[in-house]
């Protein structure tokens, strides 16, 4: 039985409307644990749009050194996480602080992350809003670009809350920005493999319980932390820096 289901969707009003009924991509994900893919979800201009101007951004602003939980900037990484001992090497692009971003990409990013909002609230009864608050956790918008010569996340794992369900929006397209690499599920005791189930545009919901992993970017490829070559991801996904 595949566990990966795919469904029509589409961005219309600023709203992501999908063939199948909320209620139903809730429960397979949460009851059943199957991926659900909201394929075609946004078109490859909206998301290059957002992909080619968040590139631009981190040309303009220097990468840090160090996290910000509550700004906005992005970070090269080659770490091996220090509980999970997962090794990665990403390069991400944080934004805590939307409204401190720049008009017209915040208009941007808005335009992208504002319609995942909407649908994440009614798939999870969550109420979560791209602000900070005084304590506890709360989610911020980020795109994660695996590069051309091996960008890539071993296998890890998250608490199931609050988060409940998440979202990779795929953000590049597979033959023309990239050609290898995806994200792997293990569910219960068997490895999903999605990469070919992903198109550029497609949202991926999926049980946030699942351990998962990231599998290399176009390892035959001269490795360039100033190429853009390689594949990108949105994802929308809490945390609580005094957690
Ligand atoms: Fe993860």
């Amino acid at each position: 039985m595949s566990r990966v289901v795919e469904t029509p969707a589409a961005l219309r009003d600023g709203l992501i409307a999908t063939a199948m009924s909320r209620d139903e991509i809730a429960e397979r994900v949460m009851e059943r644990g199957e991926l659900v893919i909201l394929k075609q979800a946004f078109t490859d201009e909206t998301v290059t749009g957002v992909r080619t101007a968040v590139a631009d951004w981190g040309r303009q602003v220097a990468a840090a050194e160090l996290d910000d939980f509550t700004g906005n900037y992005h970070r090269r990484r080659v770490h091996v996480a220090r509980i999970q001992q997962a090794p990665h090497v990403f390069h991400d692009y944080n934004f805590n602080d939307l409204a401190a971003v720049p008009d017209e990409l915040q208009r941007t990013l808005r335009g992208f992350f504002e319609p995942l909002r909407e649908l994440y609230n009614a798939l999870t009864a969550n109420e979560v809003r791209f602000e900070i608050p005084a304590s506890g956790p709360y989610v911020h918008p980020q795109l994660i670009h695996y590069p051309s010569g091996g960008g890539f996340f071993a296998r890890h794992w998250h608490n199931l809350e609050p988060q409940k369900l998440g979202f990779i929006v795929s953000m590049a397209k597979r033959g023309r920005d990239f050609r290898n690499g995806g994200t792997c599920f293990e569910i219960d005791g068997d490895v999903v493999d999605t990469e070919a189930h992903q198109e550029i545009g497609d949202i991926l919901v999926w049980r946030y319980d699942h351990p998962h992993w990231v599998t290399q970017s176009d390892l035959k490829d001269k490795f360039d932390w100033t190429s853009d070559a390689g594949r990108w991801v949105a994802t929308f996904a809490y945390f609580d820096p005094k957690g």
